[in-house]
């Protein structure tokens, strides 16, 4: 019978130069032999092998950065404080916040959180959600986000569906870990976790596809754009829909500043009758490691800072600022409609090209752990619906109270569990001395979501208690 199976994929993968998959079927037993057939059984290898050949090319961003313009933009003000628009002038802030209270009242909105990746800068041992990253109690990323999602759905007396994407590579724990802590709070209908798909790592050198393990092919997440694919295949759009869902506000796990379904970004959202809506970031100088979104023939892109060509990037406008300013932090809100009208085209999201440090195990049976990038790992990424979203916009938000990714292993000059820990403390700090205290400069300072969500809020409930000097680390829970 597996002589049969045997025969059967050696045809196929010998037609596709894939034979070598097969090096270790002699000292596999029954089950592992199963197991590798499924695998290769589910891999589009005339997929794999056009996207090898074409790598080179896969994304040529040289026609859109040569007409980048600045995007139509909600934009902060010199004080950070005010928000001055491109959009239409009609949209205030306050008429924003009180469309997205709206939309919360009336539970329309639902929370997605991307936690799929493998976290490999990082060098963790477990789902990068459970890194314990609260700078005084060592909450994790994930009881912060949970947190979040609970306080604002008791603020505004609706639950609020709590999607988490997972990858095989993180599901397992992080399902387990969300039940030990009972969803922190959040019921078990509001908590809806999924499993993003996977694809084949490559070699650099010659395309063949890599195996893991004798019975393993290698591979991993599709990156966060797997997330529409994944969205529909495991019913979530339709889940979301049936119980009266119209947007859905995404960011990523390593964001512990991330202000989840923060009313005025949702109302800008509605009220400008976006499809998708990104936060962004005032870039300080030309050549700053972030995504650039741009607009194009009046739609709107990300290019990559790798790919934004130095002559764009340093274009200025006559007041001396930057004109490609707007740098992605990857908090966006999506129309539930767009994204069921995008996911029956799921597979038209373009693949992005990543060189990895890949191990792998040799025709021969040794396993190789290489010091260079020796494999190619294809990803689509979520921010390439943006072109195709109608009346797309930005929305500029402060970098420092809004963006702290975890990226880094400790002791790393940036993005750091260091120096996300000192990021959340200054906020938070911030928030202290607003309400009128005064904080020791070596105090560690935390606001348990579950306290406030905010600064006004959370001034009330601290003049309450008359605190007036910090001289320790304190968490406000
Ligand atoms: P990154 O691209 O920063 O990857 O992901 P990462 O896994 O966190 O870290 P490295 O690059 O391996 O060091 C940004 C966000 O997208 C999610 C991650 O979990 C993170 O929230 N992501 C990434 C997925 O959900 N799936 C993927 O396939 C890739």
């Amino acid at each position: 019978m597996t002589d049969n199976i045997y025969q059967s994929l050696l045809e196929k993968l010998t037609a596709l130069h894939q034979e070598h998959l097969l090096a270790h079927w002699d000292s596999l037993d029954s089950p592992r032999r199963m197991r590798l057939a499924e695998q290769i059984h589910a891999i589009d290898f005339v997929q794999l092998s056009r996207l090898y050949q074409e790598r080179g090319c896969l994304f040529d961003v040289a026609p859109l950065a040569a007409k980048a313009q600045e995007p139509p933009a909600f934009r902060l003000e010199h004080d950070g404080n005010t928000i001055g628009n491109t959009v239409g002038n009609a949209i205030s802030r306050q008429d924003a916040i009180q469309a997205g209270r709206k939309a919360l009242s009336e539970g329309q909105v639902a929370v997605l959180v991307v936690a799929g990746g493998q976290g490999t800068r990082l060098g963790f041992e477990h789902p990068k959600g459970m890194f314990p990253i609260a700078p005084v109690s060592g909450a994790t990323l994930f009881q912060i986000h949970f947190e979040k999602v609970l306080a604002r759905s008791r603020q505004y007396g609706n639950p609020i569906p709590f999607c988490v994407m997972t990858s095989p590579a993180t599901h397992e724990e992080t399902v387990d870990y969300v039940a030990e802590n009972r969803r922190f709070g959040l019921a078990e209908a509001d908590v809806i976790t999924f499993c993003q798909g996977t694809m084949p790592a490559v070699s650099l050198a010659d395309g063949k596809t890599l195996l893991a393990a004798p019975d393993q092919i290698a591979l991993s997440p599709d990156g966060h754009g797997g997330m529409l694919a994944a969205l529909k295949n495991n019913g979530v759009l339709k889940e979301l829909s049936a119980r009266g869902i119209r947007r859905l506000f995404y960011f990523q796990v390593d964001n512990p500043l991330v202000d989840i379904a923060n009313e005025e970004f949702l109302g800008y959202h509605i009220l400008a009758e976006s499809e998708l809506t990104s936060q962004v970031i005032r870039k300080q100088s030309p050549h700053d490691r972030v995504g650039n979104i741009v607009s194009v023939d009046g739609r709107l892109h990300v290019i990559e800072y790798s790919d934004l060509p130095d002559a764009v990037a340093e274009r200025r406008k006559p007041d001396g600022s930057l004109e490609i300013w707007a740098g992605s932090i990857a908090v966006h809100v999506m129309n539930l409609d767009f994204l069921e009208r995008q996911a029956d085209n799921a597979a038209a999201l373009p693949f992005h090209v990543a060189k990895k440090k890949t191990p792998f195990v040799t025709p021969q049976g040794d396993l190789i752990k290489p010091s260079e990038p020796n494999a190619i790992k294809f990803e689509r990424f979520i921010f390439d619906l943006l072109p195709s979203a109608n009346n797309a916009a930005v929305v500029e938000v402060d970098s420092k109270r809004h963006f702290a990714p975890l990226k880094n292993a400790s002791g790393s000059p940036s993005d750091s569990p260091e120096t996300v820990r000192k990021q959340v403390s200054d906020y938070y700090a911030e928030w202290l001395i607003k309400s009128g205290a005064t904080v020791a400069p070596a105090a560690k300072v935390e606001v348990s979501p579950l306290f406030a969500l905010s600064a006004e809020t959370f001034a009330e409930k601290v003049a309450k208690n008359g605190m007036t000097a910090v001289t320790a680390d304190v968490c406000f829970r």
